[in-house]
């Protein structure tokens, strides 16, 4: 790789040669010699067992108990506990968010397109302080940083990640510092909101020009952060698509099944869901499994695939997590057909809009008067209603599409701010022209 060179003075001036010294006490490699490992080979951070590993230098001995102090305080019963209580006792949960999120009869968008049995799963409400689909799986994660007792939170993410705000926000809400460490996105009006509310909110924004720079320096960083304050950030991988941000997910399947079960949607035939990093397809998959109910997700893949390999590894973690805490939660048996992954709705690539995308965006504004966007519900609808017209999806069938974009505008909030007080390295996506097709978003 061209830049290693670069890669690894940048790494010796940020304090990889610093005397660190990690937990000796398992047989786990030497610090310096994992990190010398990956190197080679990134972009690593996308490997779940790189930021597992990183993650076990947050250590804690305390035992984790969901009836004292911030757990006790930010509870509230989650269908999944109620159905494996066991898990309850040992996954550390806060509640951040406003749930159940509603379910809506898309009656409108219906008639337009002639297709009567038409749902949404509304995760845009799904917080207070910023919805969306993330606030189910930062709901674990920040429980398990605060169990840890970390100060700060190093994530990952495109220009205008949805999933670094989130994180950001309520990171910011619990006392925990973000560092926002970003990768190169196609330009929105989105990406710009989006920086300019992550700065808004106190986040650390570092942009670099890849990913595979990005994630090198983030070790850099980890180590920085360790050097200075003599405690290791939690690190919290793309999308937050661990086993435990997944299980915000598989909670969310179970709360599906009682939003049957009170008869406010049919079961559904089909679940449309963007298909990302993977984690909130991969959680409402095996929740589904685990709730019993027959729904087949549909995942319509947005950003570049990892692989038939990759998904089931990440399946089966999620789920042998779950099994460890609860046994009673069984271990399933799946193959790459349960996630029926489609990759015909993505267009030129992740953050880049289609037509189809931005016209579903649109309907979502005009006929149902909820917030959309271009990169991931747009392209999620557009197959949705795509399938309804080629006679995928039957007439007598129902159709769920789970919204996973955040419903709040944080337009007066920023529009005053002066993009200049970002990062340098920001600055182009204000002084370059944004996506054509973002122009015709109404
Ligand atoms: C609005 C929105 N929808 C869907 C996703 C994809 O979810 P996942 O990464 O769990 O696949 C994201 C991820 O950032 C998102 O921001």
């Amino acid at each position: 790789m061209k830049n290693i060179k670069i890669i690894i003075v940048a790494l010796l001036i940020l304090g990889f040669h610093s005397p660190v010294k990690p937990n000796q006490n398992t047989d786990k490699p030497k610090l310096e010699t994992y990190l010398n490992e990956l190197i080679k080979n990134p972009p690593f951070l996308q490997n779940l067992d790189v930021v597992e590993y990183l993650n076990s230098f947050v250590q804690t001995t305390k035992n984790y108990n969901p009836n004292e102090g911030i757990f006790a305080e930010k509870s509230r019963p989650l269908p999944l506990f109620k159905s494996f209580p066991k898990l309850k006792e040992s996954i550390p949960f806060i509640s951040l968010g406003n749930f159940p999120t509603p379910v809506k009869h898309l009656k409108n968008i219906g008639a337009k397109i002639g297709f009567k049995n038409i749902y949404m799963k509304d995760d845009g409400p799904s917080g207070t302080l910023y919805g969306g689909n993330k606030i189910r799986k930062l709901e674990f994660l920040l429980a398990d940083a605060i169990h840890k007792d970390v100060d700060a939170i190093i994530c990952i993410g495109g220009a205008g990640s949805n999933c670094t705000l989130a994180t950001t926000i309520y990171a910011k809400s619990l006392g925990i510092k973000t560092v926002c460490m970003l990768n190169p996105q196609a330009n929105s009006t989105k990406v710009r909101h989006n920086l300019l509310t992550a700065y808004r909110n106190d986040a650390e924004i570092n942009l670099f020009p890849s990913k595979e720079l990005r994630d090198v320096l983030l070790l850099g960083e980890f180590l920085k952060y360790k050097n200075k304050y003599d405690k290791y950030p939690y690190i919290s991988p793309l999308g937050i698509s661990t086993p435990l941000g997944i299980t915000g997910f598989v909670n969310a399947a179970f709360e599906l099944k009682e939003q049957i079960e009170e008869g406010l949607l049919p079961e559904p035939d089909y679940i449309y869901i963007p298909f990302g990093s993977m984690g909130s397809t991969i959680g409402l998959i095996l929740g589904l499994k685990a709730a019993n109910l027959k729904s087949k997700v549909v995942a319509v893949r947005v950003i570049p695939y990892y692989g038939d390999e990759a998904v089931i590894k990440m399946f089966n973690a999620a789920n042998s997590f779950l099994h460890s805490n609860d046994p009673s939660f069984p271990i399933f048996d799946v193959s790459i057909q349960d996630f029926n992954i489609n990759h015909d709705f993505i267009g030129e690539g992740f953050g880049y809009f289609t037509k189809e995308g931005i016209e579903a965006v649109n309907l979502l504004t005009e006929y149902e008067k909820t917030p959309s966007e271009g990169t991931f519900t747009g392209k999620t609808l557009a197959a949705l209603i795509a399938h309804v017209k080629q006679n995928v999806i039957k007439e007598n069938e129902t159709a769920l599409f789970w919204n996973t974009y955040c419903s709040q505008d944080f337009y007066e909030e920023i529009k005053d701010i002066d993009y200049k007080n970002l990062p340098t390295s920001a600055h182009h996506y204000f002084e370059e022209d944004v996506q054509e097709l973002d122009k015709q978003i109404k």
